[in-house]
């Protein structure tokens, strides 16, 4: 039997923040989209991820019109503390990058909050997809196949974004040698948990530590979001809760007497830490955006707000091209985003390095951190270029001088 054929000027795979913004500022330009997903709604909307918003993002979602529940739930953070030898050492944003500020809200509200401003619009959100390929793109259109609810259905478009994640199938579509790839893994990984406890400081905490790196951060005043540096291949099974308090304690402890404050876990998880760039990050008529293109260690909290400069130079690309013809702003599209990537590669790796604790070393990489951190806190040059890389970096559009 034929495919359902559904006609579209932007076929979108993954509805993850990417996928979902994309559709949403499309729509504001009165370009159409249809997003499909191959998980279920409540999934995507439960999925616990990261939290910190810069301000370019949070600008972004309020100027999209996607910002009211953000505004009122989410904490805005105006420093961060970065805990050494015991010792807390703020790095105060208001004063350094003033009118900038970061806010911790959970990315699955994100992902909730733009979810429904689609379906509010009318939009076509298609969950539970499977066999999903995407075929023609050096073509005069392209192609998306796969099956929804038993049905062989087919989205024919102008241009397919692929938002769909560094597992997805997008990136893996295109022949093999047009795209580069660098990549870096660490030896180590992050055991996250959530947990139903007051956050113990108003702002987040980073510690360098001898047993190794830990993060205190939060998803809401009663919840508290706190990750372990651990292995990478971590066996969450030899970590009942005690073991994960305990360790807590331990590497956030202070001269002052600081605890972390412990309640019922009610989310655990290891994440890997690496960096990944495919380079460029559109072949034909697919564009790759967010984790589809690039991964960075979650140390500087920029993932999602990479995928939401992606997708936002990307909007304005197709924009450009839906309103005058030119493609011209697509072709740029790559050189825009990978400017801000590497940039934001740099600092998650400049991050990662300074926090962790390095493994086989005669304790000269420990030194080195105590140096680079005694660094920061000490010059003011170096924590305004902490702050102002951590708040994130102005947006920038083709034209635009960043
Ligand atoms: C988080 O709250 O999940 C979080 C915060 C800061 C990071 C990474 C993750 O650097």
């Amino acid at each position: 039997m034929a495919a359902r054929t559904i006609r579209t000027q932007v076929g979108i795979v993954g509805a993850g923040p990417a996928g979902l913004l994309l559709s949403h500022l499309l729509h504001l330009e009165g370009i159409e989209s249809v997003v499909i997903e191959s998980q279920s709604r409540a999934h995507i909307e439960e999925r616990v991820r990261a939290g910190v918003l810069e301000q370019g993002t949070v600008d972004l979602l309020n100027a999209a019109g996607v910002g009211e529940r953000m505004r009122r739930e989410g904490l805005v953070h105006h420093g961060i503390e970065l805990r050494f030898q015991h010792r807390g050492h703020r790095i105060d944003f208001q004063e350094l990058t003033p009118g900038r500020a970061i806010t911790v809200y959970a990315q699955h509200e994100v992902v909730k909050d733009l979810v429904q401003a689609r379906l509010a619009a009318g939009g076509q959100v298609l969950f539970q997809v499977q066999d999903v390929a995407i075929g023609a793109l050096e073509d005069d259109s392209a192609q998306i196949r796969f099956r929804h609810n038993d049905e062989d259905c087919r989205i024919a478009c102008d241009y397919i974004a692929g938002c769909d994640g560094f597992h997805g199938i997008c990136r893996s579509s295109v022949p093999q040698g047009v795209f580069r790839f660098y990549e870096k893994t660490y030896p180590f990984g992050w055991l996250g948990i959530l947990a139903e406890a007051k956050p113990a400081s108003g702002e987040l905490i980073y510690a360098n530590h001898e047993r190794g790196f830990a993060l205190l951060s939060m998803r809401t005043p009663k919840i508290s979001r706190l990750y372990l540096q651990c292995r990478p291949d971590e066996d969450l099974s030899q970590w009942p809760d005690e073991r994960i308090w305990e360790e807590l304690q331990r590497r956030v402890e202070s001269v002052d007497g600081f605890r972390v404050n412990e309640g019922p876990i009610l989310q655990r998880g290891v994440t890997a830490m690496r960096s990944f760039v495919a380079e460029p990050m559109q072949y034909g008529r697919l564009f790759l955006a967010g984790d589809a293109a690039h991964i960075v260690p979650a140390t500087g909290a920029k993932g999602l707000n990479l995928a939401a400069a992606d997708v936002r130079v990307l909007a304005h690309a197709l924009a450009c091209r839906f309103r005058t013809g030119s493609g011209e702003r697509l072709q740029g599209y790559s050189e825009i985003c990978l400017r801000r990537v590497w940039r934001a590669q740099h600092f998650s790796w400049w991050m990662t390095s300074m926090m962790h604790r390095f493994e086989g070393s005669d304790g000269f990489d420990h030194r080195r951190q105590l140096a680079e951190l005694d660094q920061v806190i000490s010059s003011r040059s170096a924590a305004a270029t902490l702050a102002e890389n951590y708040t994130g970096l102005p947006f920038q559009l083709p034209g635009e001088e960043l």
